[in-house]
């Protein structure tokens, strides 16, 4: 079990069960008690890393560049603990939702914006954000976190889920994975990486920081 929780998130009971959970209003029909609410791993790498342990570095209060945002699921828990949230999507659909979700939470920032493209969001976002989190499940997710790695500060964090099979659906999720790693290193430094099976099939998540 994770000590490590960022301040903001808590273990509680929810029908018995103890899960993850965040203050904020309810996104995506989990269960509430009281203003908190529950976090489902299943539904979330970011919370599957944190479900496993993994030291994220997350404190709480820290400025977030958020990529592959879709309708708000995640995106809106961190909101709920963090400080500024800039939230990006490139799928109109999903926005709608996510700006639902940005309603009662006044630090997520939804941009309808391709993260691969930084430099169109470049004048929105603050430089120098602590935390990097991207969930893009596209081909090229390497490339994506290298492209908005100017965004991070030099002490910061890229909290990063690798899916495989978005890289090649032919190849072994652990042959994918060695390959993003090897070109993450171009301008990051592995911190730690581990399997998030349990939650989300041939899916890696990774904790890096800049080199
Ligand atoms: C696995 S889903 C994200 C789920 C979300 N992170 C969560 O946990 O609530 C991946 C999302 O990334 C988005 N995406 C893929 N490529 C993108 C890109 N280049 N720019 C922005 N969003 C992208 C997809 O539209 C999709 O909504």
């Amino acid at each position: 079990m994770s000590e490590q929780l960022p301040e903001g998130v808590q273990r509680r009971e929810f029908d018995g069960t103890e899960r993850l959970a965040t203050r904020g209003e309810p996104v995506y029909g989990e269960p509430t008690d009281g203003e908190w609410r529950a976090w489902n791993p299943h539904r979330s790498k970011l919370g599957a890393m944190l479900e496993l342990g993994m030291d994220t570095a997350l404190s709480g209060g820290e400025t977030v560049l958020y990529l592959g945002a879709a309708s708000g699921t995640t995106v809106s828990h961190v909101a709920d603990f963090a400080g500024p949230t800039y939230a990006v999507e490139f799928a109109p659909r999903p926005v709608r939702d996510l700006l639902s979700a940005a309603e009662s939470r006044e630090r997520l920032f939804p941009l309808l914006k391709d993260a691969r493209k930084p430099a169109t969001y470049a004048h929105v976002v603050e430089s120098d954000v602590d935390v990097l989190v991207q969930d893009v499940a596209t081909r090229g997710q390497a490339r994506v976190a290298l492209e908005n790695r100017q965004f991070l500060a030099d002490d910061g964090r890229l909290l990063l889920a690798v899916k495989a099979r978005s890289e090649d659906v032919t190849r072994e999720p652990e042959t994918v994975f060695e390959d993003v790693r090897e070109e993450l290193s171009e301008g990051y430094e592995v911190l730690e990486a581990r399997r998030l099976e349990e939650y989300h099939a041939d899916h890696l998540g990774i904790v890096a920081r800049p080199r």
